[in-house]
């Protein structure tokens, strides 16, 4: 088994970036609930702890705490902002409430420059986010540094190698964070930072042929790179045992179903087996506006469809889908875990309670560029790895408002368009998705001598790292001018194009 450092989640927005950042140094990390007790801790041999931020003041009644016994397992602990207000408390440090959040960039000046600032120059610029603060360290503790408005901006006890930091080493903000966690993982926890792809490939393969046994899998595949590299691993693991299934569900994107086909026949063959299912998923979704009543009734809709074909290749146990490490987290917010619940979307949100496959999710502890990675570590080549994430309800969260056949047509129409000339345009390679989204208002316009009144178009295209945070690109006018004028001039139905400048957050990437 590889190393694990556990990030005990707090409700931190910022608990993915943390486990990210680890990652990135080449150490396994996972994030874990924070309540959970120091026996099950032990239990996963955690090689280093991190408690991360969260929303909560531990100067409240009914804070989330964490087992106190963690603190005496003799494993190195990195509280972060929260994570230290909770050790300072915990370990009979005294807490002040802050007067005002304080919020943003912060310089912090270092009063030892050994252990987790090693290496590093006096004063470095960090990212502070916090309302209270510790003003006096536990028993044990020395400061290691503090800020004008903020005396113990990070403190250590190097016998019990538990330390804290008030700042945020995590985020781009903080630009030595990197280094600060590095010490810690590598100076102070003696992490080996050997986690790589071709490891995690190895172990994954072992686990599931080890769950499988001689049982057959099926394997949701909706064209997008996730799902399409689920399928290359379990397929390198057991073979023809899992049969890739491909839905055509009439919310596809134009050509998308032939371009699957063409892949996984050609290009990187897989045992597939391509369902065309649209009648049914436009049956059930027929008069349906709500955004989460479609992805319920989508999600059920596959299910019902993955019954079925289980049946027709004589039974399936097992139901394989790309299920990523975001979605793990927002599901697992949505059963009421610390953080808020955002949408219930991803491939989890629309499962019943009672379904009758074991789900096989060999992803679910990787983030999008990982699995990217992954990818190419199987061979796969770039035309499937490199392709935008589509969302599996589809073109059906693009349609704001009733699904229909028409809809999707026009959809389907405008998406091609915009799609065509993005990947024309050399800044493609940056961009995260870029599609057409089809608005429930009409507008008027004049087209020749004729008044119109037909539908409006939303362009999106975003930048991303992970689908978590994301900024709309600054695309050219040009450009911008080109989607707009082939849209309207040529597909019927729409005589008005607009482009959205939200980011996310405050807005979500899809309309829905
Ligand atoms: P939002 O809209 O939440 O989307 O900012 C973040 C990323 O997730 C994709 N997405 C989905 N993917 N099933 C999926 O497989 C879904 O229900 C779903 N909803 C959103 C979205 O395209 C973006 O990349």
């Amino acid at each position: 088994m590889h190393e694990l450092v556990a990030v005990l989640d707090f409700g931190s927005q910022y608990a993915q970036l943390i486990s990210r950042r680890i990652r990135e140094c080449g150490v396994y990390c996972e994030i874990i609930p924070h309540d959970l007790p120091a026996s099950e801790l032990r239990a996963l041999g955690p090689k280093a702890i991190v408690l991360s931020g969260g929303p909560a003041s531990v100067l409240e009644e009914d804070h989330p705490g964490l087992d106190p016994a963690i603190f005496e397992l003799g494993i190195p602990v990195l509280g972060i902002c929260y994570g230290l207000q909770l050790t300072a408390r915990m370990l009979g440090g005294r807490l002040e409430r802050g007067l005002a959040r304080e919020y943003g960039p912060a310089a912090i000046d270092i009063d030892d420059t050994g252990r987790l600032f090693a290496g590093l120059e006096d004063r470095l610029d960090v990212w502070m986010s916090h309302g209270d603060h510790v003003s006096v360290p536990p028993h044990g503790f020395t400061i290691l540094a503090h800020t004008p408005t903020c005396q113990v901006a990070a403190m250590g006890d190097d016998n019990r190698k538990i330390y804290g930091v008030q700042f945020h080493p995590e985020v781009v903000h903080t630009p030595r964070g990197k280094e600060i966690l590095r010490n810690f993982l590598f100076t102070i926890a003696r992490c080996s930072g050997e986690w790589t792809m071709k490891g995690f490939i190895e172990e994954s393969i072992r686990a599931i042929r080890a769950e499988v046994g001689n049982g057959k899998v099926i394997c949701g595949m909706s064209g997008g790179v996730d799902s399409a590299v689920v399928a290359a691993l379990i397929n390198r693991a057991i073979g023809n045992q899992m049969t890739a299934i491909f839905v055509d569900n009439g919310v596809l994107r134009a050509g998308e179903a032939e371009e699957i086909r063409d892949t996984f026949t050609d290009v990187y063959p897989l045992n597939l087996d391509i369902v065309n299912a649209s009648e049914k998923f436009f049956a059930a979704l027929s008069g349906v506006t709500d955004p989460e009543d479609k992805r319920k009734i989508i999600g059920r809709t596959f299910i019902d469809v993955f019954y079925g074909e289980a049946a027709r290749i004589g039974g399936a146990d097992y139901l394989a889908q790309g299920t990523l490490y975001p979605d793990v987290i927002e599901s697992r917010s949505a059963k009421g875990g610390p953080s808020a619940t955002i949408k219930s979307h991803h491939n989890v949100g629309g499962l019943p309670e009672d379904l009758r496959f074991t789900l096989i999710e060999p992803l679910k502890e990787l983030f999008k560029d990982e699995v990217r990675l992954l990818g190419r570590e199987l061979g796969m080549p770039d035309s499937i790895l490199q392709r935008q994430p589509f969302p599996g309800p589809g073109l059906a969260v693009r349609i704001l408002g009733e699904v229909t056949k028409e809809n999707v047509a026009i959809l389907q129409e405008a998406d091609r368009r915009v799609s065509e000339e993005m990947v024309k345009w050399e800044g493609y390679r940056d961009v995260w998705q870029s599609f057409a989204v089809l608005l429930p208002v009409k507008t008027v316009g004049v087209m020749g001598d004729e008044r119109t009144y037909a539908n409006v178009i939303a362009v999106r295209a975003v930048q991303s790292m992970d689908g978590m945070t994301a900024d709309w690109v600054r695309m050219p006018h040009e450009l911008l001018a080109r989607i707009s004028t082939r849209i309207i001039n040529e597909v019927k139905g729409v005589n008005r194009v607009v482009y959205d400048i939200s980011p996310k957050p405050p807005s979500t990437i899809e309309w829905e």
